[in-house]
């Protein structure tokens, strides 16, 4: 199977991307079954190939077109919210994971919200703002861009004077901004995978334990400040709750292949943090953990993943 791996994008998430490309395409290029072809997209919008000379867009796209498959590993605006797998299909090419729809909804943290509501999962309560609209100080809130990822653009305010500064964090990413009210609880992760063959798993739950605020630092700084705990240390009736509330947010927005669903626990249950269509899948980065939990290795789950792929 001709599988392109494509990594890098114009979204702050470019070198995470690219730290998942990487891990994908050389795991997979060492399996049989896979032919691989990797390309990346540049910080500006252009296109290259692996060694990193530049590719007319028309050539690339043509690469693209030859393969059979796309797994596409650019997180955030531009990838992951669902362009990438548009392209893919209008070209006739299967796509790993979610298509434009779910990519879309689940990029949209407020949409997601909308939709969580909707299907009986606990969001925090907030508000959407915009580049003109007053937002005054009622306490402190988390203020984070619709559209980002790695918590790139996402302030915790604790001091009325910190308000604007992480409106103007929020803004450089996207022009829609939400203000949110503090939830206080543990970070709590599960992945849901739908399998080549039609069964849906859901791998045991990742407790993110963090010194303070996981922001990006603590995500890819090499911070000490990071552990992950597998599985996180929940009880069967949580464990039995988190897998409703997990699935049910899936299904409603029409995930597909994989996704990565942030929860906070809380004294009021579950909280939904975040959808994550296009997870950080690096051999160390939660999803693959928490597929190593429940009995796939790395290289299990990536094929697993191609083979679920389709146009
Ligand atoms: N947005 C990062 C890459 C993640 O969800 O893992
Ligand atoms: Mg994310």
């Amino acid at each position: 199977t001709r599988v392109a791996v494509i990594g890098g994008g114009t979204s702050s998430e470019h070198d995470v991307s690219n730290a998942t490309a990487d891990s994908i395409s050389t795991t997979l290029a060492g399996l049989d079954e896979f032919e691989v072809l990797r390309m990346d997209i540049t910080r500006c919008g252009g296109w290259q190939d692996a060694d990193g000379s530049a590719l007319d867009a028309a050539v690339a796209l043509g690469k693209l077109a030859r393969c059979e498959v796309l797994f596409g590993s650019v997180h955030g605006p531009g990838g992951e919210d669902g362009t990438l797998a548009a392209l893919a299909s209008l070209l006739g090419v299967a796509v790993v994971g979610s298509g434009l729809t779910a990519g879309a909804l689940a990029m949209d943290k407020w949409v997601t919200k909308l939709v969580a509501a909707e299907v009986g999962v606990q969001v925090a309560a907030g508000r959407l703002v915009r580049p003109d609209d007053l937002v005054t100080w009622e306490g402190p809130v988390v203020v984070k861009p619709v559209a980002a990822g790695s918590s790139n653009g996402v302030s915790l305010v604790r001091e009325p004077g910190d308000l604007e500064v992480a409106l103007k964090a929020a803004f450089a990413e996207d022009d829609r901004v939400l203000v949110e009210e503090v939830v206080e609880g543990r970070e709590i992760d599960v992945a849901v995978l739908r399998r080549a063959d039609g069964t849906l798993l859901v791998t045991p739950a990742l407790e993110v334990h963090v010194d303070g605020f996981f922001d990006y630092d603590a995500k890819y700084g090499g911070s000490d400040g990071t552990r992950f705990e597998v599985p996180a240390p929940i009880t069967g009736a949580e464990r039995a709750e988190l897998e409703r509330q997990a699935v049910d947010v899936f299904e409603a927005l029409g995930c597909a292949g994989v996704a990565r669903v942030d929860f906070f626990l809380t004294e009021r249950g579950w909280v939904l943090n975040e959808v994550n269509t296009v997870p950080g899948m690096t051999a160390t980065s939660q999803v693959p953990l928490m597929a190593a939990a429940a009995g796939m290795t790395y290289a299990e789950l990536l094929s697993d993943l191609v083979r679920s792929a389709r146009v």
